[in-house]
């Protein structure tokens, strides 16, 4: 399902839901009621129409934050080769081994390569000073002027992960005899070879409620197997995978939808930064400075520069 954030008025008349601000974001998801084809909610305060409970489609200028040639940059390529970087050798980017011990052989080799791949194109990211611009200059401004422009512009605090991944879902297609291979879709918890990332919620890894996640490929599209398949409501199991062109990020709940991006069957590989944005009237300061979700730390605040 693909929806932008403007959805039709008869779809949005099947159900309000009017959260108060001090509510998490992921409380709307456990109501047990009929996924309407969007709702509104309530984001730091904010009313917003969302698709599938939790979903909606935000738009950057691609000429003002320059991602994809950012990204290409920083792995020597061209930004139309970007998502055929499954065609390159892990050589070129890491001199890394790694064992694998299942599948047969031939499923071992492929799974080698595309895994050193991976780490590789993973390094060579983390090494890059474009990855320090990324983080210092286009991150702060996509987040005060994009997501809190549309979605949260009442707020005096915009807390934002401060140092998200890029991930780079290398593309493994389906080889002759593996016809009847099980890549996992729908997803059903299993982790089969190729799994970026298994089944979970962001809550499981200790995320407060209050995060709302953004999804942001660099690639120039976005389906299928190498996207990231969400449900579109807390356990009900729904899975999609957003569709997205470059240019365009997902708001959605990874706190408490389910998610999972299983092997990557198609032909394009998918690279894309997963960020996480708390309006300031959500966050509760952690008690004692203790734990990994600290504000100076993990987060930092989008909106601290104007202020100062
Ligand atoms: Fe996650």
């Amino acid at each position: 399902m693909r929806v932008h954030g403007g959805a039709s008025g008869g779809q949005l008349t099947s159900l309000v839901l009017a959260l108060s601000c001090a509510q998490p974001l992921c409380a709307s998801f456990s109501l047990g009621l009929e996924t309407p084809l969007s709702t509104r909610q309530i984001i730091g305060g904010q009313e917003l129409k969302l698709a599938r409970n939790h979903e909606r489609i935000l738009t950057f200028d691609t000429k003002e934050f320059p991602l994809s040639e950012l990204v290409a940059d920083a792995l020597k390529c061209k930004p139309d080769e970007l998502d055929q970087l499954h065609t390159r050798e892990p050589e070129e980017f890491t001199t890394e081994r790694c064992k694998i011990r299942s599948g047969n052989a031939n499923t071992r080799a492929s799974l080698r390569r595309i895994e050193l791949l991976r780490r590789g194109l993973t390094g060579a990211w983390k090494r890059s000073l474009q990855k320090r611009t990324w983080e210092n200059e286009y991150l702060p401004r996509i987040v005060r002027d994009v997501v809190g422009r549309e979605v949260m512009p009442e707020q005096e605090r915009l807390i934002y992960q401060r140092s998200p991944m890029l991930r780079f879902h290398v593309a493994w297609p389906l080889a002759e005899d593996e016809a009847a291979y099980d890549c996992g879709v729908p997803p059903t918890g299993g982790r089969n070879p190729g799994t970026l990332a298994g089944l979970h919620t962001d809550a499981d890894y200790g995320h407060p409620s209050g995060e709302v996640n953004f999804f942001l490929p660099v690639n120039p599209d976005t389906f299928g197997t190498n996207s990231l398949y969400v449900e579109g409501d807390a356990m009900r199991g729904d899975f999609e995978p957003f569709e997205l062109k470059y240019g365009e990020i997902m708001l959605w709940n990874g706190n408490s939808c389910r998610h999972c991006s299983p092997r990557n069957i198609s032909s394009r590989t998918r690279i894309s930064f997963d960020f996480r944005v708390m309006p300031g009237s959500d966050w509760v300061d952690p008690p004692k400075k203790k734990g990994y979700f600290q504000l100076g730390g993990y987060y930092a605040d989008a909106l601290e520069e104007r202020r100062k």
